[in-house]
């Protein structure tokens, strides 16, 4: 292949900027699929990710179009997941393109997310190519936001092309923008063999199917392909281009080219995102820049309502492992709850798509524990431990220090909301670093927080507060000493292991009368007084109780309406189906969820 004619490129975008829609009409016009065919967001294949309508995965697609100039050449679009937790995998997708289109909604201008990855195709050096999307809509701006794009970002936008991807206005602008403005790759095809793993994906035929982008030498199916982080080698099966309705095989890929390979690969953990694929005949003495193995943020413990279905839950994570190298997961016990998983997560999206996933494709009903982060603590002894489940939280008389990861978080915002985010941000114990006017009417506030304090509900509580108008970035920053606590919950004086957890001190109070509340209002009456008690250590800091019940359920229906009683049978019986004896004291699940969703 020519290199010449080879454009390899990403689109960018804030969420609903209208990426996908894009994405759909670049292939529409290229022919790349036939009509009766054409899905709706072809790019993202899975249907979570289509009712949500988020990217969760790399996807890439080979598409040819024949220019104005009279030439015809291949676009290589790869497509980049629009969620913060997946922002590695969105680093990867860029270092292998020349170029990106940042699509910016006309009617809403320049947001958090349009910055960020914006910010990330600049360190990659890439050509950004604006373009002003949703000319259609009444509310559009297109002056407006070209003038935000010049302002915020510093990109000259005055030529950028304007459309509605919707609607289908425009689009060959893009297309002609990108040819003549996306510099081609300039890779040696004779040098010895170096392509970047941007994404993979297991099948139940072929195995593991590896995207790459071919950045030196040639590659052809008699070699053997080495993956440098894990030094895994394979027999190829099969190599080819990923054409929007197939993957169609080929004879060898070079220096440009953006294709895939089989090889019978088992696991999707051999051929993690980043790595970089040499050759045994020509092997590259360096790896490409950039590799980092994946990195679980947020913790929970996973199980099932109905203990029996543990065996079901194993193998439904190790399929969805097989295809998610950044979901982990490790056995783990709890008197409240039986045999269940540690699992491991890149962030709160993820870990809510994982859960909804278990649930849905492999029926599952699930408990989860709350989420928590991974703490370190150096013991007395010097020994360092890292803690992923609170319940095994060393006991303070052993620790010398205790470290909770902290990160670095963006707000873009117009000035108005400053005065909401800032105390927001306070009371998380948010360290405010600076805050600068990108224009006259938005403004960037960094502050260092602790990822404990953003994990549940921060970004929802934003939302609130800035009437939907401030936007969320935050990376992985560095361990800091802390000043945390262990809190316990007790149920008629019997500890609780489920519902331990870690917090930082001057809030466990508040946050362990508030438990308490949640816990009685959702504990049915027993016979019994049922005492419902918060500690630390040993010491009880939050109490209710729960009364002893008096009367039989159908007391209080005076005779009378005979269906009303059989409802309230019928109410009783299921509840008694989801209740857990927990010593002895019965909790319906429905408390574990109350208090989980706390916050
Ligand atoms: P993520 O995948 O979540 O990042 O979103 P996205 O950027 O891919 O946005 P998507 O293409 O899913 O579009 C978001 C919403 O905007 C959808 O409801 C689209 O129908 C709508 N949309 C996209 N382009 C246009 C447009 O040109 N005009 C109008 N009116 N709506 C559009």
């Amino acid at each position: 292949t020519d290199q010449s004619k080879i454009r390899n490129f990403s689109i960018i975008a804030h969420i609903d900027h209208g990426k996908s829609t894009l994405a759909d009409r670049l292939l529409e016009l290229c022919h790349a699929v036939p009509e009766r065919e054409m899905e709706n967001q072809l790019l993202d294949s899975m249907d979570l990710e289509r009712e949500r309508g988020i990217t969760i995965k790399a996807r890439a697609v080979t598409i040819q179009y024949d220019a104005l100039d009279g030439q015809t050449y291949t676009l290589n679009l790869i497509d980049t997941p629009g969620h913060v937790d997946f922002n590695y995998e969105v680093s990867r997708s860029l270092a292998a393109c020349e170029g990106a289109i940042l699509v910016v909604d006309a009617s809403q201008g320049v947001e958090a997310q349009t910055l960020a990855n914006t910010y990330l195709a600049i360190e990659h050096d890439l050509e950004i190519r604006p373009v002003i999307n949703k000319i259609d809509l009444p509310a559009a701006n297109p002056a407006l936001a070209k003038e935000e794009v010049e302002n915020v970002i510093g990109l000259e936008a005055a030529d950028a092309p304007e459309i509605s991807a919707k609607m289908g206005i425009n689009i060959q602008a893009v297309l002609e923008d990108v040819v003549h403005h996306v510099p081609a790759p300039q890779g040696d095809p004779k040098a010895p063999f170096k392509a970047l793993i941007f994404d993979s994906q297991y099948d139940a035929y072929r195995g593991v199917v590896v995207y790459f982008r071919v950045m030196e030498g040639t590659l052809t199916l008699d070699q053997t392909v080495r993956m440098m982080a894990s030094g895994a080698e394979y027999g190829l099966v099969e190599i080819g281009h990923l054409l929007p309705t197939k993957l169609e095989p080929c004879k060898s890929l070079s220096a440009g080219e953006v294709g895939y390979l089989t090889a019978s690969i088992k696991n999707v953990k051999d051929t993690q995102v980043g790595d970089t694929i040499t050759t045994v005949e020509t092997p590259a003495a360096e790896p490409l820049p950039g590799y980092r193995p994946a990195r679980s943020m947020v913790y929970c413990g996973i199980y099932t309502e109905d203990g029996s279905k543990y065996p079901d839950l194993r193998d439904a994570l190790e399929k969805l492992q097989l295809n998610d190298a950044s979901l982990t997961f490790e056995p783990e016990t709890s008197a409240a709850l039986g045999f269940g998983f540690r699992c491991g997560f890149l962030g709160m999206l993820h870990m809510e798509i994982i859960q909804e996933r278990l649930e849905r494709e492999f029926d599952l009903d699930l408990i989860t524990t709350l989420p928590n982060v991974i703490y370190e603590v150096t013991k007395t002894d010097g020994t360092e431990v890292r803690v992923d489940n609170p319940h095994n939280y060393p006991d303070p008389s052993v620790i010398a220090e205790q470290r909770e990861p902290f990160v670095k978080v963006s707000i873009i915002s117009p000035p108005d909301y400053v005065g909401n985010i800032m105390p927001m941000c306070q009371e998380r114990r948010g360290e405010f670093k600076d805050m600068q006017y990108l224009d006259t009417n938005l403004v960037e506030i960094h502050y260092h927080m602790p990822l404990n304090e953003i994990i549940y509900d921060f970004f929802d509580a934003l939302k609130a507060r800035t009437k939907g108008y401030a936007s969320l970035d935050y990376e992985f920053l560095d361990y800091r000493a802390s000043d945390l606590v262990k809190v316990d919950l007790l149920l008629n004086g019997e500890q609780v292991d489920a519902l331990s957890f870690i917090v930082h001190r001057e809030k466990a109070y508040g946050r362990a009368r508030r438990i308490c509340e949640k816990l009685k209002e959702n504990i049915p009456r027993q016979l019994f007084e049922v005492p419902v008690q918060a500690a630390i250590g040993g010491k009880i800091i939050a109490r209710e109780t729960v009364k002893a019940m008096r009367k039989d359920v159908l007391a209080k229906c005076y005779g009378g309406d005979i269906s009303r009683k059989k409802k309230l049978l019928e109410k009783q019986k299921e509840g008694k189906k989801k209740m857990r004896t927990l010593g002895t004291v019965q909790l319906p699940t429905e408390a574990f969820m109350a208090v989980l969703k706390l916050d």
